[in-house]
C-alpha cells in the first residue's frame, strides 16, 4: 500500500515526537499547577491546616523582610529531574488523597500523631535527597554562618558528612510534642538548632 514506506516511518516518528512533546508539556503544567501554593494549601484539610499554621506564617521562610515567600513545592518537590519531579507529584499525590479520605485527620489526636511520623518521613526523604530542594535557593558554599559554631557545622557540610535537614530541622513548621520517634533523630555532630537537646532531657 505505502510505495515508499520510509515515508510511514518518518510519519509515525513525527506523530511520536508530537505525543511525546505533548505529554511532557501537559505534565510540566501539571506539575507547576498541583505544586502552587494555592493548590497545595487549598486541595485538602491536612494541607490547609499545615499552611494555616502560625508557626509556619511566622518562619523566617514566610515572614522575612525580604519577602521572599518559600513554597511548599519549593521545599517538598525536587526538581532538579522532570521525571523525579514528575513521581514525587504522582506518588505523593495519590498517597495524600488516599490519607485525607481514610486517615480521620479531623481528630486533633489521629492528626497530632501522624504529623510526628509524617515529619520523619519528610526528613528522611530530604536526608536522602540531600536536602536538594534547600540547595535551589541556598548555596552551600556561600552560606556565612555568624557564628563559630555555625562556621564549624558548614565545614562538616561542605566536606559532605551532613546535609542542611540532619542540623537544620523543626523550624518550618513549628516543634511539635517531644516523643520517642523524634529522639530517634541521629545526632548531629555539632550545633543542632531545634531545640532537641533541652526536649529529650525531660
Ligand atoms: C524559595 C527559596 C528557599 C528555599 C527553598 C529554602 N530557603 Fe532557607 N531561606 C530562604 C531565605 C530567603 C532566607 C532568609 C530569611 C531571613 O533571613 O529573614 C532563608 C533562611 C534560612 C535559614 C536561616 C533562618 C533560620 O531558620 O534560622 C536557614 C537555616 C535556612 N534558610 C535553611 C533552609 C533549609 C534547611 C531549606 C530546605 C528544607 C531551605 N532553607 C529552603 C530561602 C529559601
Ligand atoms: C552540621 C550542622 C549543619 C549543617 C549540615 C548545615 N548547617 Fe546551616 N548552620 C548550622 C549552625 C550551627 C549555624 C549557626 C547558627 C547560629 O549561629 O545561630 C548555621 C547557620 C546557617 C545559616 C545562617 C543563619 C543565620 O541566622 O545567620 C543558614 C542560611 C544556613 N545555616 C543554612 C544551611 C543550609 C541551606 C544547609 C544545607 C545546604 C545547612 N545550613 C547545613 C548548622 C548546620
Ligand atoms: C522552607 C521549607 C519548607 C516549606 C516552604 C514547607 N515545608 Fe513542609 N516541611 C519542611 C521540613 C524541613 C519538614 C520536616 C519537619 C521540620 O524539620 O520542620 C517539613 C514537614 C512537613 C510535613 C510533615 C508534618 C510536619 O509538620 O512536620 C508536612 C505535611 C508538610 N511539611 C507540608 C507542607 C505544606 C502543605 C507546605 C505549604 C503550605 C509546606 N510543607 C511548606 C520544609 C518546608
Amino acid at each position: 500500500m505505502f510505495r515508499r514506506p520510509w515515508l510511514l516511518v518518518v510519519v509515525l516518528l513525527g506523530v511520536g515526537a508530537v505525543i511525546g512533546a505533548a505529554a511532557i508539556i501537559a505534565s510540566t503544567v501539571s506539575n507547576r499547577l498541583t505544586g502552587s501554593e494555592a493548590f497545595c494549601s487549598t486541595s485538602c484539610h491536612t494541607m490547609k491546616m499545615q499552611a494555616q499554621n502560625p508557626a509556619y506564617g511566622n518562619s523566617p521562610h514566610r515572614a522575612n523582610a525580604f519577602g521572599v515567600l518559600a513554597g511548599c513545592s519549593d521545599c517538598h518537590i525536587p526538581t532538579n529531574n522532570w521525571f523525579i519531579e514528575t513521581y514525587t507529584h504522582v506518588t505523593s499525590g495519590i498517597r495524600d488523597v488516599i490519607a485525607e479520605m481514610t486517615g480521620g485527620f479531623s481528630d486533633p489526636a489521629v492528626w497530632a500523631k501522624r504529623r510526628i511520623e509524617l515529619r520523619q518521613e519528610v526528613l528522611a526523604d530530604m536526608r536522602r535527597q540531600k536536602s536538594v530542594t534547600c540547595r535551589k535557593c541556598h548555596e552551600a558554599a556561600a552560606i556565612q554562618p555568624p557564628s563559630e559554631a555555625g562556621r564549624q557545622s558548614h565545614a562538616l557540610l561542605l566536606a559532605g558528612q551532613a546535609t542542611c535537614v540532619d542540623c537544620h530541622l523543626n523550624t518550618f513548621h513549628g516543634q511539635i510534642a517531644p516523643s520517642a520517634s523524634l529522639r530517634r533523630l541521629p545526632a548531629s555532630p555539632i550545633g543542632r538548632r531545634d531545640g532537641h537537646e533541652q526536649a529529650s532531657t525531660r
